[in-house]
């Protein structure tokens, strides 16, 4: 599938949200848009303070080395996942043998997942291997029907796509529960009953704070909010948790945290401990770190169809340099790695720590030229892709009907 035949619809629109978001001199952060004015993209520690998050520190990383006894992931090692809510809390449960789950989530809004979205769901998977634990994923095709102009069959369709692209990723059919708002909240009476209790508990007021809704906002959205935070619930799932109260822990990217703020707000009035969390920072557009990848423009985005062939030429047409003008000028001044895209994707996607400073080092003394830098994420990313693409082709209607049905998972609570 070509990246411009994708039925986009995840237009990024400064919306009347706006004033409520949070919104600062110079960064803009919400779960619709994210917009930076600097060239190096958003402050992750000014966002932190707004937040009122914490950043992940030397000292959690130890822990979790200690606890755990794996080296973290490159993603905690590099920065890519900066911030938490009770880590701590969850790692004493892990430490004390008790059980807890992840919970993590994706809105179907393209029929093909990108880069960016990849990021959580890589590291999900990642904390599933390490701990060991189940992993429930909310598809809130419900959300995109709200929020988009889409019609229900369609919204449907996507689902049943992005599912493949999670599924693709390698999680364990035994360990993973997926689930589709639109089909699952008529399967369990106990999920809908734990949405009433959290509706219940939070008024227009409070999410029109949070999410900047007002008088013309149709009232779906407006009850989204208590959708996105049940799964927060244990119990929401009896198939799998069968009535007990586990602690939550939620991987996503930053611009999720509202929902879960709210969540965290409404969990302990309901007899439940709040939910933790792990943020990801944003896996930024090919034209630069002001903007996150957005499944808006096929030219800022690569997604995961995309051939070979459009993964070069997007790179090499699209992808912001941070090198200079001339060869020249780029041997005598160097490369500015802060702004360069190339530079920043391979943070993402290459795991060897050494090669990585080498790259960063020529790159900055201009060693290394931008054209060869483009060629390194190439050869990096097309078999990320390509191989991504393998494994989503062999993917079953049968294999997704298993993921989705409400079920045991291979935990005994
Ligand atoms: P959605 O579909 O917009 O995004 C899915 C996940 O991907 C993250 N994400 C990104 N991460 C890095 N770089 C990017 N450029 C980028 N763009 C998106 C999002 O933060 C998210 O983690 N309402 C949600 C669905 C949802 C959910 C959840 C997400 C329901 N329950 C629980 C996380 C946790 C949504 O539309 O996500
Ligand atoms: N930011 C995501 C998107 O644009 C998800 C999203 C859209 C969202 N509308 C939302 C999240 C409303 C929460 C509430 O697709």
């Amino acid at each position: 599938m070509s990246g411009e035949i994708i039925n986009n619809v995840d237009d990024v629109k400064l919306n009347e949200q706006k004033d409520n978001g949070i919104a600062d001199d110079d960064d803009f952060v919400d779960p619709w848009n994210v917009v930076s004015k600097s060239e190096t993209g958003v402050d992750y520690d000014k966002l932190i303070k707004k937040f009122g998050s914490s950043k992940i520190d030397e000292e959690l990383l130890d822990r979790f080395e200690k606890v755990t006894g794996k080296k973290v992931h490159h993603f905690l090692r590099r920065g890519i996942v900066f911030s938490h809510r009770d880590m701590h809390s969850i790692l004493n449960q892990y430490e004390a043998g008790k059980p807890f789950y992840l919970y993590t989530g994706r809105g179907p809004s393209s029929h093909s997942m990108h880069l960016g979205h990849l990021i959580p769901f890589m590291f999900c998977k990642w904390l599933q291997d390490v701990f060991d634990v189940p992993l429930v994923i909310q598809m809130t095709d419900d959300e995109k029907f709200l929020w988009k102009d889409l019609k229900m069959e369609e919204v449907q369709k996507m689902t049943k796509e992005n599912i493949k692209d999670i599924i693709a990723i390698g999680f364990d059919v035994e360990k993973t529960f997926i689930f589709s708002n639109l089909t699952y909240l008529g399967q369990c009476p106990e999920f809908y009953q734990n949405m009433v209790k959290i509706q219940r508990s939070v008024t227009f007021n409070q999410v029109k704070g949070i999410f900047g809704f007002d008088d013309s906002t149709v009232i779906g959205k407006v009850a989204f909010p208590s959708v996105q935070a049940t799964p927060a619930l244990s119990t929401s799932f009896p198939h799998i948790f069968k009535g007990k109260k586990l602690p939550c822990l939620i991987p996503c990217a930053i611009d999720q945290d509202p929902y879960f703020r709210m969540t965290r707000d409404v969990a302990p009035r309901l007899g439940f401990q709040k939910p933790a969390l792990l943020h990801s920072i944003f896996f930024p557009a090919l034209q630069g770190a002001k903007t996150k990848m957005s499944a808006s423009d096929p030219n800022t985005t690569i997604y995961l169809c995309d051939t070979a062939k459009q993964v070069k030429n997007k790179i090499n047409k699209h992808a912001f340099s941070g090198g200079q003008n001339t060869v020249e000028e780029h041997r005598k001044l160097g490369g500015n790695c802060d702004v360069d895209i190339s530079y920043q994707y391979l943070t993402f996607l290459l795991e060897d720590d050494d090669r990585l400073e080498q790259i960063r080092r020529d790159y900055t003394s201009g060693a290394l030229l931008t054209g060869e830098l483009k060629k390194i994420l190439i050869e990096t990313l097309t078999p990320i892709i390509t191989q991504h693409q393998e494994r989503k082709a062999k993917i079953t209607d049968e294999l997704i009907t298993q993921f989705m049905t409400p079920r045991g998972l291979a935990f005994k609570f």
